[in-house]
């Protein structure tokens, strides 16, 4: 495409020779961390996904409003289930690996997230700040600029910062298929093909999604890693509009009315009344006894009359919901959904969430209960209580080509006046 910029360790500056050289004589740490960045035009913001590792014991809440997401977000974002007991309150161990849902802005025609604040405290640096509590989602660099902070070895306890995050979209479709991009930071014992086997992709795909020249990988390195999802088709003038749930995990919408699912069988996006729904309007298709996610399915000679109302985004406060009737060779069975799991409490040797059985919180599966009815509201995420369910109607195989990319040295990041600095630094130590 286009806008693609050569990504060559180090070498999007093109740094040449002298400057090089003026640099370790300036004694600079050349640190060569990479990360994808994505051209972008419009002002439209789409979902995006971090990867994120805890840098100490965290409660739901706090990893929440270090990056000022719902917690409710972050737990159906990873799976995790919602209905255990006082689970905001929870403490998710060090070290452990969660994905954190973000909105991916569109900022001087890069993609990158720039909501998130932080509130400096007392021994707080930028180096701590970037490394450490953001885990390398960041850099100091990054933080300092965005900031105009001039003495970074000056920081107000107290002072709130802004925390530019890197996030990618590339239109949501990874070859054509429905995606979501996850920030993901390497780590010291990664190898691309072990990041291509944990998340079902291809060492291909990940070089092509990053414009990669090669498959050598660098701790702190950020790439785009992207994840099957479910798109929806909500109407532009939803506010949940491109709403997008990677496979195996959940989305609450709607004012945490509505929650739509993603997998395991399929990625059609599955919507239903969200188990805590509270002071909601109407989930009922119109002319009809259906609630959202209900259906109906008949068999006739010509195959199976499947009426269902589905989920079609929020308007106004108005949950729109979409009565559609076809004809389908069989009759569907039971909706399935991405197993739950209790929130972690210890890290596994992969610090990841392995595709593990689906845990029953509440032991009530009763699996194809009657036709047409839908999941019981239990106070739980589903999962739990696999019972008929639509075929979703909101699959989007988007004919699109997929990403164009660019990797970017945060060090493209340091200002030229800085770098001017040193050559002129450099320099000046020849002619003395
Ligand atoms: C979705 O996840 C399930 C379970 O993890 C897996 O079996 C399935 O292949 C995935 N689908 C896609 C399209 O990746
Ligand atoms: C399917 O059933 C619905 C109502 O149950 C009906 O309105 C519709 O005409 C039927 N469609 C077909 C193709 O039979
Ligand atoms: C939402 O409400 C505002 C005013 O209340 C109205 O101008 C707008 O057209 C409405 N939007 C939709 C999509 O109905
Ligand atoms: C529709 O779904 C709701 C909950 O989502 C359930 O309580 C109800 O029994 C279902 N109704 C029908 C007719 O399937
Ligand atoms: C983005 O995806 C939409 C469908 O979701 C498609 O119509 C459009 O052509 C795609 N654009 C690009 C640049 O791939």
């Amino acid at each position: 495409m286009a806008d693609q910029v050569p990504a060559t360790a180090c070498g999007a500056l093109n740094l040449s020779l002298f400057v090089v050289l003026a640099l370790i004589l300036a004694n600079v740490a050349l640190v060569c961390a990479k990360s994808t960045i994505e051209p972008c035009s419009n002002s439209d913001s789409c979902n995006a996904l971090l990867g994120y590792t805890l840098y100490t014991d965290l409660k739901v809440s706090e990893v929440a409003s270090l990056f000022q997401v719902d917690p409710i977000l972050i737990l159906t974002a990873n799976a995790i289930d919602v209905s255990y007991p006082d689970v905001e309150n929870h403490i998710l161990p060090s070290q452990l690996f969660v994905k954190i849902p973000i909105s991916c802005s569109c900022v001087d025609g890069i993609r990158k997230s720039v909501s998130t604040r932080y509130k400096t405290r007392p021994s707080d640096t930028l180096s701590s700040i970037a490394d450490s509590i953001y885990a390398g989602l960041v850099s100091s660099d990054q933080i300092r600029e965005a900031n105009s902070i001039s003495d970074p070895s000056v920081l107000d306890v107290g002072q709130t910062l802004v925390v530019p995050l890197p996030c990618t979209c590339f239109n949501g479709t990874d070859n054509s298929l429905p995606a979501i991009y996850l920030s993901y930071v390497v780590q010291s014992d990664d190898t691309l093909a072990g990041i291509a086997f944990r998340y079902s992709t291809t060492i291909t795909d990940l070089m092509d999604v990053n414009a990669m020249g090669n498959p050598a990988i660098k701790a702190g390195d950020i790439y785009a890693v992207p994840l099957p999802a479910c798109a929806s088709k909500f109407p532009g003038y939803a506010s949940d509009f491109g709403l997008i749930v990677p496979n195996g995990s959940y989305a609450i919408t709607a004012s945490h009315c509505v929650q739509c699912s993603c997998g395991p069988g399929n990625l059609n996006m599955y919507c239903m009344p969200a188990p805590f729904a509270v002071s909601c309007t109407s989930m009922q298709c119109r002319n009809s006894n259906l609630m959202l996610g209900n259906f109906t399915a008949q068999q006739s000679s010509a195959g199976c009359n499947v009426t269902s109302c589905s989920y079609g985004g929020f308007v106004n406060g108005t949950i729109l919901t979409t009565l559609s009737s076809s004809l389908q060779p069989r009759c569907p069975g039971p909706q399935q959904f991405p197993p739950v799991k209790a929130p972690p409490t210890t890290v596994t040797r992969d610090s990841n969430f392995p595709p593990a059985p689906a845990p029953q919180f509440d032991g009530s599966p009763a699996p194809g209960s009657g036709s047409g009815s839908i999941p019981s509201t239990t106070s739980s995420l589903p999962g739990l209580s696999p019972a008929s369910g639509p075929v979703g109607s909101s699959s989007g195989l988007n004919p699109a080509p997929s990403s164009a990319s660019s990797l970017m040295n945060p060090f493209a990041s340091i200002s030229a006046a800085i770098l001017l600095f040193i050559i002129v630094n450099f320099l000046a130590s020849f002619s003395l």
